[in-house]
């Protein structure tokens, strides 16, 4: 089985390559071998390569940036999401394609399940929607994965930017009334492979660690357990400032509520999910060792 993945430098799509390629041969272009903004050099890019299943990671990811480039944002979390989902349909392929918790309002506190009306608060939530209106209409078959906080070992993330911060500041105001699951881009590559594997059925699923927390409890918990795994020179756990949203203004608004119900998915599998907090303990320690392990070097000669 040959498996186009695109956007894999991204972080979903990184750890799709190492999860997929237990499954098929992977085809993973670049924007250097393919440019998805250009639709004919992707028409020929399938025409050649002739994929058995699509897996869409590529996105417009950049929600405050969104706001200036619509168009942009529209092009590739929308129109190109439908011409692959056109693709899947004339030749009998399924695609597998990734959401996000931004298509809902974010208002009130109950975590939203996947029938829940529509209404994104920003340019990227509303591309997103579209995009995945676009491949039910389609009428291809598909699985589409809404996420939320994605975070990885690699890749830019908030789980990286706190531990930069964390150990270059005294003092960090983070933001306490944004309410979700952070969720490992390692943990949606496994799900994904999971899902392929146990056929099924298609449809849309929010994809989500259990449990929930704020950005500021999120950071509270990085500190936490980075001191624990070794990491010197971040601020105790205590000394993170919660800020609330209105006082912290951002070019796109953000959704306060991004809890998402996970029991279609859950129920699916068989399976729960796991926690999110000890997915954070996993793939900090992934981190460390791997991508981040100058972090533990670091410390190791402030100790020396
Ligand atoms: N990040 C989150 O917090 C979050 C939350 C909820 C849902 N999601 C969804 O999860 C999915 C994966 O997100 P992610 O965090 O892995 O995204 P990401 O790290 O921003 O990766 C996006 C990927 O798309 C590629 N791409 C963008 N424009 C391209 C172009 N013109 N030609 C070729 N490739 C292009 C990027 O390539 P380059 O590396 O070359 O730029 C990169 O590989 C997306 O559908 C996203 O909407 C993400």
């Amino acid at each position: 089985m040959k498996i186009l993945i695109t956007g894999s430098t991204g972080q979903v799509g990184f750890e799709l390559q190492r999860q997929l390629s237990l499954l098929g041969r992977v085809l993973a272009p670049t924007r250097h071998t393919l440019d998805l903004l250009d639709a004919q050099a992707v028409d020929d890019w399938l025409e050649q390569h002739r994929p058995d299943l699509i897996v869409n990671a590529a996105a417009y990811t950049a929600v405050d940036r969104a706001q200036q480039e619509p168009e942009l944002a529209a092009y590739l979390n929308a129109a190109l999401p439908a011409q692959l989902a056109r693709y899947a349909r004339r030749q009998d392929i399924a695609l597998v394609h990734y959401s996000s918790d931004y298509v809902y309002s974010g208002e009130g506190a109950l975590p939203w399940c996947e029938e829940a009306a529509p209404a994104p608060c920003n340019v990227y939530g509303q591309s997103k929607w579209e995009g995945d209106q676009a491949i039910v209409l389609s009428g291809c078959e598909h699985l589409i994965f809404r996420t939320s906080w994605v975070y990885g070992a690699y890749g830019h993330n908030f789980m990286k930017t706190m531990l930069r911060l964390g150990r270059e500041r005294d003092r960090l105001e983070v933001i306490v009334d944004q309410i979700g699951a952070p969720t490992p881009a390692r943990l949606i590559a496994r799900i994904t492979a999971q899902a392929l594997v146990q056929r099924l059925e298609g449809g849309v699923y929010h994809l989500a660690p259990r449990g929930e927390t704020s950005w500021h409890g999120l950071a509270q918990a990085i500190f936490r357990l980075a001191r624990a795994q070794g990491v010197t020179g971040l601020p105790a756990p205590e000394a993170v400032i919660p800020v609330v949203t209105a006082n912290y203004p951002t070019p796109a608004p953000r959704p306060l509520n991004s809890r998402l119900c996970l029991e279609r998915l859950e129920t699916a599998l068989g399976a729960p999910m796991p926690h999110w907090e000890a997915q954070l303990e996993f793939t900090l320690g992934e981190y460390l060792a791997g991508p981040g392990a100058s972090l533990l070097r670091n410390g190791a000669e402030q100790a020396a």
